[in-house]
């Protein structure tokens, strides 16, 4: 820690990762070496079925890897149980998916404070701090509201809020953005930005070219292993020149 010398926020060795399947095992991680360090913003890119969900599903320890080693935020995952997991990611690491995100049976407001309660946090000033949060993401309006009485857009925006809840050293998406319009998005992507310029290390998986041009380290996820950054798809990266 004090020795100077700087340790990734992420790192990936090895990581291999194959799925039994009725045809037989299915290998979908082959070999993934990755090292990311804090403050970085990372865009994963990559075809359809080529293993971008499953390296995100490795770094939040939603998933284990067949073999290989995972560290993320100081924390070996590989040696852990489901519980220790379960709670080291609330405290460290917040996550947003294209779908399925929000508690139906909880107001906006309650689901953006429910990671507070699991990890015990800002004890007394929950309200306010998911309020702040609401604020953020720009849905000031909705807070009472429940999950299926606002826009399939606006539940992702309060699923960002709520992934933000435990200020997570890591914030990791999987098309957080997939659900927005066009405005909606740059206010997200806005706010990334910002998270990152405060140390928050993010990796997200885009499909939008012109998002994935604009973050400023993009790796390409291809049949399951990470590729050479000289060979990373340029249909996959819209790189404005300036
Ligand atoms: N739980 C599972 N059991 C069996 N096979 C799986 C499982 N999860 C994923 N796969 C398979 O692993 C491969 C990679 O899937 P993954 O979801 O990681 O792809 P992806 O790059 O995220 O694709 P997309 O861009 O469509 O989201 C696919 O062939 C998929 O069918
Ligand atoms: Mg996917």
């Amino acid at each position: 820690m004090s020795n100077g010398s700087k340790q990734p926020v992420i790192l990936l060795e090895n990581v291999e990762k194959v799925y039994k399947t009725k045809a037989g095992p299915l290998r979908v991680l082959k070999g993934v070496n990755l090292e990311i360090n804090e403050g970085e913003f990372v865009a994963v890119v990559g075809p359809s079925g080529s293993g971008k969900s499953t390296l995100i599903n490795m770094i939040t320890g939603i998933d284990r890897p067949t073999s290989g080693e995972v560290h993320v935020a100081g924390q070996r995952l590989t040696n852990m149980g489901e519980n220790a997991i379960a709670k080291w990611r609330g405290a460290n690491v917040g996550v947003v998916f294209q779908f399925f995100q929000l508690l139906p049976t909880l107001t906006v407001l309650e689901n953006v404070m429910m990671p507070m309660h699991y990890v015990g946090s800002y004890k007394g000033q929950r309200r306010e701090r998911a309020m702040e949060l609401l604020e953020l993401v720009d849905l000031p309006d909705v807070a009472n509201k429940y999950p299926s009485q606002i826009s399939g857009g606006q539940q992702q925006r309060a699923a960002i809020a709520r992934a933000l809840a435990n200020n997570p050293k890591v914030l990791v998406g999987d098309e957080p953005t997939g659900n927005l319009d066009m405005v909606s998005a740059g206010i997200m992507f806005a706010l990334f930005e910002d998270l990152v310029s405060q140390g928050t290390t993010i990796v997200m998986v885009t499909h939008d070219r012109d998002l994935a041009g604009q973050i400023p380290r993009v790796e390409e996820v291809r049949d399951g292993q990470i590729v050479p950054h000289e060979e990373v798809d340029e249909r996959l990266v819209a790189r404005s020149v300036e």
